[in-house]
């Protein structure tokens, strides 16, 4: 039988099978890959204005799929598209099926007049990479994701105020916010209005999952969102780094004596909250550290283990962050220009939305 592929777009019928074949399709290589589950391949792009998903059938057979959605720079003069994701079964891989998706959101997004597209990797993410170098894109930027287990009570000094936002007073952080983030690649600074549609927009997010901090003059030095993403996504390590497992001996001994991290499993998903849209007054790293020190409690009573940060290499929070022994991993973007040239990466803002594997 002749081969024939053909590229369609994606329609309510085909999340079953896309769903198989995320889950045969780990990210990362023969030592380290994450393993991704989610309950409906869609649901990530509800938080985006406009996407497109397209399926690549073999002899009628989904083979694979990638998705994009088209961004706007914040001075409305750029556009450029981020490509989500792009996956091919297993037993459709290396005939060049994901070459011709790459090739055809690209086509898509030209006629959108996308100046350029971007992608994150996971670092042992080797095919991916190859398969994005072959088609033009460099490496832009290594965004970091420091992770820290939630098994100790911390204590939280108590000078500062710590507090849910007051929706009447949201401004006050939104103004944190974007003077944290000026000048950053692909931030656009938040109104109150729009903070607040954010909040709601991303699921189980919301205003009652963001903390403000005030200082004793009641000033506003330190601020941070928990999301629990996983109404969207559960991960996992699908192969388990070697660091991870000369980890898990280390602590199975010291479990005798003291309260230690808990690892999952091979294959066991993490409970994870995301700490997003922090920000803090520079001059204050200690009132950041308070607010991590609440949110480790937090995370204890949510019964989760890990908090997880996903940040710009030369970002503030990471130095605060080191004080509590994170495990880091790195995420590469990649991007390709289609006219001019691509802006610089450095000082990159990291859109929680793309943060869905
Ligand atoms: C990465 C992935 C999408 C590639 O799909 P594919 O259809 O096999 O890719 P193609 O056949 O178009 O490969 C094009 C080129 O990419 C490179 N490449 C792709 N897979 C590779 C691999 N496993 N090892 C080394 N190079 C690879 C090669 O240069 C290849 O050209 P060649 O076959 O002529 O050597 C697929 O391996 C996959 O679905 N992986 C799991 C999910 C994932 O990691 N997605 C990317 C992040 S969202």
């Amino acid at each position: 039988m002749t081969t024939v592929i053909s590229i369609r777009p994606f329609s309510e019928g085909d999340n079953q099978r896309m769903i198989e074949i995320e889950r045969l399709c780990p990210q990362g290589d023969e030592n380290c890959a994450m393993g991704v589950d989610k309950k409906a391949i869609i649901a990530r792009y509800k938080m985006y204005d406009n996407w497109d998903v397209l399926v690549a059938e073999e002899n009628g057979k989904v083979a694979g799929w990638i998705g994009l959605t088209l961004k706007t720079a914040p001075e409305q003069k750029e556009k450029y598209a981020y490509i989500t994701e792009v996956m091919v079964d297993p037993a459709f891989q290396r005939t060049g099926i994901a070459t011709r998706l790459i090739k055809e959101a690209e086509k898509k997004a030209q006629e959108t007049e996308a100046a350029y597209a971007y992608c994150y990797i996971y670092e042992p993410n080797k095919a991916s990479r190859l398969l994005f170098e072959k088609m033009g894109y460099s490496k832009m930027t290594g965004i970091k994701f420091p992770g820290i287990s939630t098994y100790k009570k911390l204590d939280v000094p108590p000078e500062y105020s710590i507090k849910t936002v007051d929706t009447k007073k949201i401004d006050d952080a939104v103004a944190l916010i974007n003077e944290y983030n000026s000048g950053f690649t692909h931030f656009t600074p938040f109104t109150g209005q729009t903070f607040e549609s954010h909040l709601k927009l991303v699921p189980s997010y919301g205003p009652e999952n963001f903390w403000v901090v005030r200082d004793m003059d009641s000033k506003i030095v330190a601020c941070a969102g928990l999301w629990d993403s996983s109404e969207l996504f559960n991960l996992c390590y699908a192969r388990e780094p070697a660091a991870v497992k000369a980890m898990k001996l280390v602590f199975g001994v010291l479990s005798h004596v003291t309260k230690v991290p808990k690892f999952p499993a091979e294959g066991e998903y993490f409970k994870i909250l995301y700490i997003v849209d922090y920000a803090f007054d520079k001059r204050q790293p200690d009132a950041m550290m308070a607010l991590l020190k609440y949110l480790n409690n937090f995370s204890i009573d949510m019964r989760q283990d890990f908090l997880m940060a996903m940040t710009d290499p030369e970002d503030d929070l990471l130095e605060v962050m080191k004080k509590l022994k994170p495990q880091t991993e790195t995420w590469n973007v990649f991007a390709k220009p289609f006219e001019g040239n691509l802006p610089a990466f450095s000082q990159f803002y990291v859109d929680i939305r793309d943060m869905v594997p």
